[in-house]
C-alpha cells in the first residue's frame, strides 16, 4: 500500500503542463449556465517570488477561508462567427466593468491551450464578492479560482468522464495561471503548493490538499480579518514578486520557506500552538522584510498594523492564549486563534484591536473546506 502510494505521488510529482491538454471533446453544448462560489485563503508559509508561467520560487501552504468568497456565474453560448477571438461581457456586483477585462483577457490567453473551447463561446460573466470590494482584501485568489471552476465545469460536460481528483487538480492548475495564490482556494482546510521534499505529491503546477494528519486544534480555527487600510496598495503583488529577482536575500528566503514548511508539518500533526505561532508570525514578518529590503524598497504595513501586532503580543503574554497574527501583501491583519479560546480572544479583539481598523471594519472568518458548485 505504502509502495503504491509512493508511486502515485511520484507520478503526480512529475506531471507536466502537457498533461492538462484535454482529449478531444465528445460534445460541445450549445448554451448553458454554471455558478460557483470560491473562497479566499490565507498563507501560513508565504509565496513570494515567481518564475515564468506562474511557477513559484518557493513552496507555500494556506488555510482555506469560509466567509470571504467570490460567487461567479457564467452563461455561455456557442458563437457562429469570430472564432479567433475571446468574447465576453463582465459584470461585477451587477455593473459592467470594462477595467477588469484586460486581466480576464490575459487569463483566457494563458489557459486557452488547456481549454480549447474558450474561443467557441460568448460568455456573460457575473461576479460578486462576499467582502466589501475596496477592503484591501485580495480578491484575485477567490475571483480567479471561481472563474476557473466555471470553465472547468463546462469542460466536464464536454468530456466522457473526469474524476474528482483530476477535476480539482486541473482547476487548481488553471487558477494558478490567473493568480498564483488562487490555486490554493479549491479545496480545504489546508492546501499546499510548490515542490518541496517534505511533502509527497507537491507540485509547482497546482495546489494539493495537505496530505498528512492535522491535529484537532486546527479544526474551526478562526481568522478575524482587521481592515486597517482599505486604500489601493502602492505596490501590487505582481511587482513585489518581480522584485524577488536579484533580491539580496532571495536564496536564503526560498530555503527558509522549505524548512518552515517542514517544521510546520510537525506542528500541524502534534498541535503545538507555541511552535505554530513562531513559524506563522515569522513568515508574515519575513514577507514584509523582503519588501523593505528589495530595490526599490517599500512598506505596506501602516502604523496601525504595528499597533495591532504589539497589542496581540501584550495580550498573548498576559492571557496565556494562543492568538497570533499573519499578514498578506497589505496593511490588514489576520488574527488567528483556536476555537476553544474564542470566548477570551474575540472580546479582546473587539475592545482593543477593532479601534485600529478603518471605520471599525473587520470580518469574522474561519478555516473552510473549499469551493462549492451552486
Ligand atoms: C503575499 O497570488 O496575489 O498573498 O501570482 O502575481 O497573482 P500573483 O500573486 P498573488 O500573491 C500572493 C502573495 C501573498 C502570499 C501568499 O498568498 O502566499
Amino acid at each position: 500500500m505504502i509502495a503504491l502510494k509512493t508511486i502515485f505521488a511520484q507520478i503526480e510529482y512529475s506531471m507536466s503542463e502537457k498533461d492538462f491538454i484535454p482529449a478531444p471533446y465528445t460534445t460541445l453544448k450549445e448554451e448553458g449556465t454554471v455558478t460557483y462560489s470560491s473562497p479566499s485563503n490565507i498563507a501560513l508559509v508565504k509565496y513570494w517570488g515567481k518564475r515564468e508561467n506562474q511557477i513559484p520560487a518557493n513552496p507555500s501552504i494556506s488555510f482555506t477561508l469560509a466567509a470571504c468568497v467570490t460567487k461567479t456565474n457564467v452563461h455561455y453560448k456557442k458563437k457562429v462567427q469570430n472564432r479567433d477571438e475571446f468574447s465576453f461581457d463582465l459584470f461585477f456586483e451587477g455593473e459592467a466593468k470594462e477595467e477588469f477585462k484586460p486581466k480576464i483577457n490575459t487569463f483566457l490567453k494563458r489557459i486557452v491551450a488547456y481549454l480549447p473551447f474558450l474561443k467557441d463561446y460568448h460568455f456573460v460573466i457575473n461576479t460578486s464578492n462576499s467582502f466589501p470590494h475596496s477592503s484591501g482584501i485580495a480578491s484575485s485568489a477567490s475571483g480567479m479560482s471561481a472563474l476557473a471552476l466555471c470553465f472547468m465545469e463546462m469542460e466536464k460536460a464536454f468530456l466522457d468522464n473526469i474524476t474528482e481528483d483530476d477535476f480539482n487538480r486541473k482547476v487548481s492548475f488553471l487558477s494558478r495561471l490567473g493568480s498564483g495564490s488562487a490555486c490554493r482556494s479549491i479545496e480545504g482546510p489546508l492546501v499546499q503548493w510548490g515542490e518541496t521534499a517534505s511533502i509527497n505529491g507537491s507540485s509547482n503546477l497546482f495546489g494539493i490538499k495537505y496530505p498528512y494528519s492535522v491535529h484537532e486544534v486546527f479544526k474551526n480555527f478562526h481568522d478575524t480579518i482587521l481592515l486597517v487600510d482599505k486604500g489601493e496598495k502602492q505596490v501590487s503583488s505582481t511587482v513585489g514578486h518581480e522584485l524577488m529577482h536579484g533580491h539580496p536575500f532571495a536564496t536564503q528566503r526560498f530555503d527558509q520557506a522549505h524548512s518552515n514548511l517542514e517544521k510546520l508539518g510537525k506542528v500541524l500533526a502534534d498541535g503545538n500552538l507555541v511552535d505554530f505561532i513562531s513559524i506563522v508570525e515569522s513568515e508574515a514578518l519575513t514577507l514584509h522584510a523582503m519588501m523593505m529590503t528589495s530595490n526599490p524598497y517599500f512598506i505596506l504595513m501602516k502604523p496601525n498594523t504595528l499597533s495591532i501586532i504589539n497589542e496581540i503580543w501584550r495580550f498573548r503574554e498576559e492571557s496565556n492564549t494562543h492568538v497570533c497574527f499573519t499578514l498578506d501583501a497589505g496593511a490588514n491583519v489576520h488574527v488567528l486563534y483556536p476555537e476553544n479560546e474564542k470566548d477570551i480572544v474575540f472580546p479582546f479583539i473587539k475592545e482593543k484591536l477593532v479601534p485600529f481598523c478603518q471605520n471599525g471594519q473587520y470580518i469574522c472568518d474561519r478555516i473552510g473546506l473549499g469551493a462549492k458548485k451552486l
